[in-house]
């Protein structure tokens, strides 16, 4: 595994992998890796010649500074574990080199990032695709693998995807869940035992909700997934909201043929948890 950690080693690297006309299939991480990853590096590593990742806690897209200091940096371990899927290059650069071709830029994404993770964070997704659209300016990927955890990061990267006239394929990757239903997230490491034994309530609650999707209405789901957050004091339900799979605008009556899916932002021990759920 070669590991890079300036621009010109990485972009040496990949000229070596284009010349011997290989495709790269990529998957951009900010480390902390687990077995959520790992299910994107083997996809990653099945569909194309070579697998290539990076580790980069990106300071832009923290709009919280305590965030961004807590966030877990594990470097030795998240070699190891690339190494061990067979990762052909990764990139490790500092904060310094990923900015020193240019100071952050504003990216827009319209109505798409006026809801929900967009809304709630000011400047995230600005700072995602400031990151992205280097790495895929840097690592030329065919297809790039991302986890539909975040499925509005996917939304919003496809959009950067188009507005870059770039022809990286994104390929969303279903949720990875612990064996409880607890979705695969670095955050988890940050949570008590005993915060940890009570997370998976989240998809719990998601999935009653969903076996029920046929005899309750779109309101009534809602006001069920809220009901059910409030029994459990150790909750503080940020969002939950039912919106449009395509457009992410929120839906109160679901049309013929729309795809609807509920988003979940809640708080767990100081920690923030994501997750979704697909209803129709
Ligand atoms: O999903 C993540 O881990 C990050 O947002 C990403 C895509 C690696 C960009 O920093």
């Amino acid at each position: 595994m070669k590991i890079c950690r300036t621009i010109s080693e990485l972009q040496n690297a990949v000229d070596e992998i284009k010349q011997q006309g290989k495709t790269i299939g990529f998957v951009p991480t900010m480390g902390a890796l687990h077995d959520g990853h790992v299910s994107l590096f083997k996809r990653a590593a099945e569909e194309n010649d070579i697998f290539a990742a990076s580790v980069f806690v990106n300071p832009v897209q923290f709009n919280n500074k305590e965030d961004f200091e807590k966030y877990p940096r594990t470097e030795q371990e998240d070699l190891n574990i690339l190494e061990q899927n067979n990762c052909a290059l990764v990139f490790i650069p500092s904060a310094e080199e990923v900015y020193k071709e240019g100071t952050p830029e504003h990216w827009s994404f319209g109505q798409l990032e006026q809801v929900m993770e967009g809304k709630q964070r000011p400047g995230h997704f600005s700072g995602v695709a400031n990151i992205v659209s280097r790495l895929f300016t840097w690592v030329r990927p065919d297809r790039a693998y991302f986890g539909e955890k975040d499925y509005q990061q996917i939304a919003i990267i496809k959009d950067m995807v188009r507005q870059m006239n770039s022809n990286v394929e994104i390929v969303p990757c279903p949720i990875y869940r612990e064996a409880d239903g607890l979705a695969a997230s670095s955050r988890n490491k940050r949570l008590s035992p005993q915060a940890r034994q009570i997370a998976p309530k989240i998809h719990d609650i998601l999935t009653k909700s969903y076996q029920q999707r046929e005899f309750l209405s779109l309101s009534q789901i809602k006001s069920f997934v809220e009901n059910e957050f409030k029994k459990y004091k150790e909750f503080e339900l940020e969002y939950f909201i039912l919106a449009d799979g395509n457009t992410l605008q929120p839906v109160k009556v679901k049309q013929a043929g729309q795809s609807v899916i509920g988003f979940i932002a809640v708080w767990l021990d100081g920690v923030r948890l994501i997750d979704i759920q697909k209803y129709f």
